[in-house]
């Protein structure tokens, strides 16, 4: 990955690096959430919160919340406390789009928003961060706002709601009372405080010390006066993988002393690559991910040839000890993706017990991930740029809480 800078809150007892542009764990490990839950500061997702998400919404939690893929948060009790009792709020995603195509890691938030936005029946912004991608990849401004485009075609490809959902590029939309709240927020953040968060030294540009303001104000409701007029108390709600935590550690810190309020969290662990769980996927090495671009065909050979088997190297070993499933990426790679739960379970018996053979967990797998990415593309064949520039445009949305 391009970072190779620590959080210094995580350099003093675990080698494992979790920031925005950085994941890597300890001695090519697993990541350990549960001591990052720990370091960052944030809960538990448990299964009574889920219990409350299926009754305050009359439907089966998704997937990712019973398969524990979201497991920490921030507040979130708080956001549900007030929605039983009728307070809305607003959910805000976003993308840096530094690559034409999305992998299968960068659809989990999404997914999972629309998910919310379906069951709550509330708002969401997406910010496309193509200044935070311009400063950090080096891409020119002109390049930056192409692939934000192309990247919202993949995010509306999701499912979204236009009449419920705000999609913005900071080149476009950064001003007004968004730029505002930046300036307020920069001005209780020091450079220590900076440096201290996201591992800034004096040799990066001053262009990526400005930066975390711009994904911090999406979380205050004041910063779209067009969307949220006289709504300054509207709680917001962020869906992300935790790699964008330290954004939002500063953002909930500085909220109060600007008279807002905190935003809530919920934060899922990360798609590993298919080499192993020690990291994210990286997008230098495409063998490490599955794209929505890919073929059936590339599917098939990445994960024939890369996946990371947890079965044994003989058939009759495997026979004898079956599957080691914690290290075994397909299974992995079918806990995110395969819905059916007793499916699933059944997969993890068999496998795990030595009478199901890698090749044919990954031959399902292989269905699960082809399907599901032919259905991206098909939808995303048909989103138009008057879609794109529907989602964009700079509007009221009128039906947004029903
Ligand atoms: P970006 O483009 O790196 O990632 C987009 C979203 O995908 C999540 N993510 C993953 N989730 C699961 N498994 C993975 N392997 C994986 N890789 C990435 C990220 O956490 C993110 O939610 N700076 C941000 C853009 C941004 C944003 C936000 C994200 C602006 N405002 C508010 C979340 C919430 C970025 O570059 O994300």
């Amino acid at each position: 990955m391009e970072v190779d800078k620590k959080d210094e809150r995580e350099s003093d007892s675990s080698e494992q690096v979790v920031n925005p542009w950085e994941v890597s764990a300890k001695d090519g490990g697993k990541i350990d959430y549960d001591k990052l839950i720990d370091k960052f500061g944030c809960q538990r997702l448990d299964e009574s919160l889920i219990d409350r998400v299926q009754r305050l919404t009359s439907r089966q939690p998704h997937v990712f919340l019973r398969r524990g893929v979201f497991f920490a948060h921030r507040d979130f009790n708080e956001i549900l406390d007030a929605y039983e009792k009728g307070d809305k709020f607003y959910l805000y995603t976003g993308r840096g789009p530094s690559s034409e195509a999305l992998h299968l890691g960068h659809l989990i938030p999404f997914m999972f928003t629309k998910y919310l936005q379906e069951a709550f029946k509330v708002p969401l912004v997406i910010q496309l961060t193509d200044d935070e991608k311009c400063m950090w990849k080096n891409l020119s401004v002109e390049e930056s706002q192409r692939l934000a485009r192309e990247n919202a075609k993949d995010i509306i490809a999701c499912g979204f709601d236009v009449t419920k959902t705000f999609i913005f590029s900071d080149f476009d939309y950064v001003g007004g009372a968004f730029y505002k709240n930046m300036v307020k927020v920069s001005k209780c953040v020091t450079l220590n405080k900076a440096m201290g968060i996201f591992g800034f030294s004096g040799e990066d540009h001053i262009g990526k010390l400005s930066f975390p303001p711009v994904q911090a104000v999406p979380s205050f409701p004041s910063s779209f006066p067009h969307l949220f007029p006289g709504k300054d108390n509207l709680r917001c709600l962020i869906p992300c993988a935790i790699d964008q935590d330290p954004y939002f550690r500063m953002t909930r810190d500085v909220a109060p002393r600007l008279g807002y309020s905190k935003p809530a969290l919920i934060e899922s662990s990360f798609f590993p690559a298919l080499q192993g769980e020690n990291g994210k996927m990286s997008a230098s090495d495409p063998n490490s991910a599955i794209y929505v671009t890919d073929t059936a065909k590339d599917i098939k050979n990445k994960i024939n040839r890369y996946a990371f088997s947890g079965g044994q190297d003989s058939v009759e070993k495997h026979r004898e000890l079956g599957a080691n499933l914690e290290v075994d990426i397909p299974v992995k790679y079918l806990s995110f993706f395969l819905e059916d739960d007793s499916e699933l379970e059944h997969i993890k018996k068999e496998y795990g017990e030595g009478r199901m053979l890698t090749g044919e967990v990954k031959k399902r797998l292989t269905e699960v991930l082809t399907e599901m990415v032919e259905r991206h593309r098909r939808s995303r064949a048909a989103v138009t740029d008057e879609m794109v520039d529907a989602f964009m445009a700079v509007r009221p949305l009128p039906s947004m809480f029903e």
